[in-house]
């Protein structure tokens, strides 16, 4: 049986890549983006299936009760799938309000939507930041939920907003919380398209504090493939960690990528962290209950980062427009700006 996908968020990051992946593995199925394209959005990071008779873009925000039941009212959804938020944690931290209106009201108006029409399935794509911090060991789906950022605390919103849909109304909803996801595609404001970026243009690349927080780093694609499998396996009213199993230093992918440049460390600037205490030292997830669903990373770390930072090399005319646009600039010089100087 043929399947009709919306996937809300479509045009960012993440949500480009599950596009992509899931047109290429289901040959019977289409795939809908809803996306208000915000500076994370680009309709460049769809053009690859732009054409394909079975993929659609519907623009418009999650919030908006009136675009998301009229894409119900002419399409017939069988899967709904939520990567659309305010996902920067800075950004987060400059203006915590706003983001309300994606990360928990836009999660509620697609719950609604999705109760109304009837889903087969309501996945909504949360974060390993919702736990908070871990000092050793790794956290599991029981833990409770200790975010420390406004956009970690909208995160959580949104799930408990799920949550409740389940429970009150038997709304089909499956949660997944990835680790931190890299790859080709991704806004270069997050660390490594930041670094990757900026070292192709031998500028300084500023490193919070002694660049010692701890990550657990995943390539996008088996992101992608954790939550199809999720989406397909998972039982209702579950939440699925998706961590990729490689913690590394922020140090240690900067030192990693500027030798894969072949740029020297002399790049790289230790900065006072504009996180302060709100900067986590650690994530770690215990991915075992989806290991249990047949589902485990397939790419290794260290290949998977040189295929990415090869890709940027590759597609300066996808980076380039948002490096020299206006909003990047302003906020590169309004974060970066009281520790880089000149160098900005
Ligand atoms: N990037 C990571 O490392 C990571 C890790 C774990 C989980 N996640 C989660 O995965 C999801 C996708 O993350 P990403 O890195 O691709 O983010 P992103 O910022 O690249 O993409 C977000 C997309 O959502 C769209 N959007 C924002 N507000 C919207 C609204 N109100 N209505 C419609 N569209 C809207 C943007 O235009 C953009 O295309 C997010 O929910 C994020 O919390 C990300």
């Amino acid at each position: 049986m043929s399947r009709t996908l919306l996937v809300a968020g479509g045009a960012g990051f993440i949500g480009a890549n599950f596009v992509h992946y899931w047109l290429e593995n289901h040959p019977e199925d289409r795939v809908l983006a809803l996306d208000a394209l915000t500076y994370a959005g680009n309709p460049a990071n769809l053009l690859p299936v732009w054409n394909d008779p079975r993929f659609r873009f519907y623009p418009g925000r999650i919030e908006d009760p009136t675009v998301v039941n009229g894409i119900f009212r002419v399409e017939k959804i069988t899967h709904l799938l939520n990567f659309a938020a305010e996902s920067h944690n800075d950004r987060s931290l400059l203006d915590p309000v706003s983001l309300i209106n994606t990360n928990v009201t836009g999660v509620a108006v697609l719950l609604e939507a999705a109760r109304q029409h009837g889903v087969e399935r309501f996945l909504h794509v949360s974060t390993d930041e919702v736990y908070g911090e871990i000092g050793a060991g790794a956290f599991r789906e029981s833990d409770p939920l200790e975010p420390r950022t406004p956009y970690s605390a909208g995160k959580a919103g949104g799930e408990m907003m799920a949550r409740a849909h389940r429970i009150a109304y038997q709304t089909p909803v499956v949660i997944t919380r990835g680790s931190n996801t890299f790859g080709p595609y991704q806004y270069p404001e997050k660390l490594l398209p930041f670094f990757i970026t900026r070292a192709l243009q031998n500028r300084k690349l500023p490193l919070y504090g002694s660049g010692q927080q701890v990550r657990d780093w995943i390539f996008v694609r088996d992101h992608c493939t954790g939550i199809a499998t999720a989406l397909e396996r998972g039982a209702t009213g579950e939440a699925y960690n998706v961590g990729g199993g490689n913690e590394r230093t922020n140090l240690e992918v900067t030192r990693r990528l500027l030798a894969i440049l072949q740029k020297p460390e002399t790049l790289i600037q230790p900065i006072g962290d504009p996180r302060g205490e709100a900067h986590d030292r650690r994530y770690a997830l215990d991915s075992a209950k989806l290991h249990a669903l047949g589902w485990k990373p397939a790419h290794d770390f260290d290949a998977a980062l040189e295929r990415t930072v090869r890709w940027y090399v590759e597609h300066e005319s996808w980076w380039r427009p948002i490096v020299e646009s206006e909003g990047y600039r302003a906020f590169v010089a309004r974060y970066y700006g009281p520790y880089l100087g000149e160098e900005l």
